[in-house]
């Protein structure tokens, strides 16, 4: 450990269980020395074992439903009095689409199903920078970043709304960091993650298929969530401080590959 984030004050979203993006990278920023604050919407308090990672990392559960600008006001508003001051990074890890879970296909989608699926994957982020922006909540060279998926850029049929929910998400990353840059010095980014085995990542129609696929096709293998969490705590440090507005591919490589040798065999198989 390298006690990167010694000294940093933190929220993090989205940790159901163990197996989520956001409970790795709760478990790494504790390691390198920060202190936190552990939300999560409060149906999935009832569910996940939250508690479990609060005690282990010592630190407190606010509830709030990431589409709710009163809860994410009390939030910010009560973070700042535990922690004791602003805030120096931020982990937005939230996705859900009621049209996949309720299994409807992509060209028969049900819109009130798409709004609240947009509400809560992406819009729910400008709400999230909307708070902290206008509360001055963020620290100068803080760092805010949020979790998202290539289905934005190329298709991944299976991947339904979702994918425009992620293109949605990242162009708020580009809009708000352009603003929280020039006035309070914060940087805005997403990470660009491979299919990871969690409860979000299975939600996807077809995912076993979808997580291999990918492995075959990355020169360095999929990137686990531990991993994941690795990349976040260093765009949580001191050591990025000019990073922002970008979409990070972290992702083995997939993201640059035609094809590779592993798939080739797959189709010249006799
Ligand atoms: P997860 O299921 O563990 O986490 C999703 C979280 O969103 C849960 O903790 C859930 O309670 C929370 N959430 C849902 N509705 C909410 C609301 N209204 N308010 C507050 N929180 C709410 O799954 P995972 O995979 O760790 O997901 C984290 C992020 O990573 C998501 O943005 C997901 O799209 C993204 N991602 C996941 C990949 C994967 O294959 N698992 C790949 C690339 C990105």
């Amino acid at each position: 450990m390298y006690n990167l984030l010694k000294g940093k004050k933190g929220i993090i979203f989205g940790a159901l269980d163990e197996n989520s993006i956001a409970w790795k990278v709760a478990e790494r920023a504790h390691e390198e020395g920060a202190e936190f604050v552990l939300t999560n919407a409060p149906i999935a308090m009832r569910m996940g074992q939250i508690k479990e990672l609060a005690a282990k990392t010592g630190s407190e559960i606010i509830p709030a439903d990431a589409t709710s600008m009163e809860d994410l006001t009390n939030l910010v508003e009560k973070s700042m009095e535990i922690l004791g001051g602003k805030i120096d990074f931020v982990l937005h890890s939230i996705g859900m689409s009621v049209n996949v879970r309720k299994g409807r296909h992509y060209t028969d989608s049900k819109y009130d199903f798409t709004t609240k699926g947009w509400d809560v994957s992406a819009v729910s982020f400008h709400k999230v920078m909307n708070v902290l922006y206008n509360k001055q909540a963020m620290n100068e060279w803080g760092s805010i970043v949020a979790l998202t998926y290539m289905a934005a850029q190329r298709v991944f049929p299976d991947y339904n709304d979702m994918a425009d929910n992620k293109a949605y998400l990242e162009s708020i990353a580009r809009s708000f960091g352009y603003f929280f840059g020039r006035d309070h010095k914060v940087r805005v980014n997403t990470i660009s993650q491979s299919p990871t085995p969690t409860t979000a990542g299975q939600g996807v129609k077809g995912f076993d298929g979808f997580i291999s696929y990918a492995e075959k096709m990355s020169p360095l293998g999929n990137a686990t969530a531990l991993e994941c969490a690795d990349y976040t705590i260093s765009l949580f440090s001191d050591l990025t401080k000019k990073v922002t507005l970008q979409n990070l591919f972290h992702d083995g490589g997939f993201s640059n590959m035609g094809v590779s040798d592993a798939v080739m065999e797959k189709f010249t198989e006799e």
